[in-house]
């Protein structure tokens, strides 16, 4: 299961975070994101539609690996794996989440923002974090300060990230990829423009 993410979270170099609040033409917009060629998504539970909007990805769009976000509780990781979801991930962790996930066998991807966070979750055998939010949390700095007495550890950091930022945080030794919305327009019904940022984001390289 740690090797599911690891081999998920190198496919892309940004795993675009959406929140779906409305599912018309939620198809369109996977459609637009493969043609901007990325491979990875991670669909908020934070709407009513979001599990639906899982469904709708997993079935019809098998090349797309479809993960859900904003995993809150051992209750929303059964709910998601039951929508189609491939993998999970956490803003936060907690232990009950992650010896959850394992029990599952389900991949799950959990968010850390500090040091006493990566320890309680290597004790797991967890390699791979969100980390988040990155920029809030003390940016680029404080993420490689980590490297020191964590490595081999690998953070897809999100939150703050945007097409400009990005490929600083992406030369990080300890980055394996980043999250974000700036993908997706508020307005949620341009899919050239969507495909057009996806395109910038998926040339993006270290
Ligand atoms: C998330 O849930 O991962 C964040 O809301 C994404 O952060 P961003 O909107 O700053 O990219």
């Amino acid at each position: 299961m740690h090797n599911y993410i690891k081999s998920t979270l190198s496919m892309s170099p940004v795993m675009p975070v959406l929140t779906i609040n409305n599912i018309d033409n939620v198809e369109y917009l996977f459609e637009a994101l493969i043609n901007g060629n990325l491979k990875v998504v991670e669909i908020t539970l934070r709407t009513d539609c979001a599990l639906r909007a899982l469904e709708t990805a997993s079935k019809k769009f098998p090349t797309l690996k479809v993960g859900a976000g904003t995993v809150l509780n051992n209750e929303d990781l059964i709910s998601v794996k039951n929508a189609g979801a491939t993998f999970a991930v956490s803003p936060g962790s907690t232990i009950s989440l992650a010896t959850h996930a394992i029990k599952m066998k389900f991949p799950f991807l959990p968010g850390v923002s500090n040091s006493s966070d990566i320890m309680n979750l290597i004790n797991l055998d967890y390699k791979f974090f969100k980390f988040f939010p990155a920029q809030a949390a003390g940016g680029i700095e404080y993420l490689k300060s980590l490297s020191g007495p964590f490595p081999g550890i690998m953070f897809c950091p999100t939150g703050g990230i945007n097409q400009e930022n990005a490929k600083k945080w992406l030369s990080q030794k300890n980055v394996i990829c980043v999250g974000g919305s700036w993908i997706i327009p508020s307005e949620i019904n341009d899919f050239k423009e969507i495909t057009r940022r996806a395109l910038l984001a998926s040339s993006l390289s270290s």
